[in-house]
């Protein structure tokens, strides 16, 4: 592991839940839901326990926001895995991809970088063992 690298994994995940929206979105198949769901929860939960809090210490504002859009993600996901079959499903799901694309952004330009430059390696190293804990137990 180097520094740098969970940030890495991170984005990983970013690519392919974007993967999987688009594929639902243009195919109108909605089988892969449960799979986004998944990553999607599995992604934040990780982020708002290793991530977030360390960072509020640097940047209050950019977590919150950061945090509000978590909690925009979350509501939608419930509608979405309560509501199956619904005639606003699919423009619930597109409302979510508008949402996770312009949050993963934000962490991508925003957050990654300034968590890299004040969290130090041995940090981000326990960071990403965390991440891959959670990730082991929910998939
Ligand atoms: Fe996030
Ligand atoms: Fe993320």
């Amino acid at each position: 592991m180097a520094k740098g690298d969970v940030y890495k994994v991170l984005k990983e995940d970013h690519e392919n839940v974007k993967e999987l929206f688009k594929q639902v979105i243009e195919t109108g198949n909605t089988s892969k839901f449960p799979e986004i769901k998944k990553l999607l929860e599995a992604h934040m939960i990780s982020e708002e326990n290793f991530l977030y809090p360390p960072m509020e210490f640097v940047d209050e504002e950019l977590v919150k926001k950061n945090k509000y859009e978590h909690e925009l993600a979350w509501n939608k996901l419930l509608y979405l895995e309560n509501e199956q079959g619904d005639k606003d499903w699919m423009e619930n799901l597109k409302g979510l991809n508008n949402i996770i694309l312009k949050h993963v952004q934000r962490e991508e330009n925003e957050l990654f970088p300034k968590a890299s430059e004040v969290l130090s390696e041995e940090a981000e190293e326990d960071m990403l063992k965390l991440i891959k804990e959670k990730k082991s137990e929910s998939l």
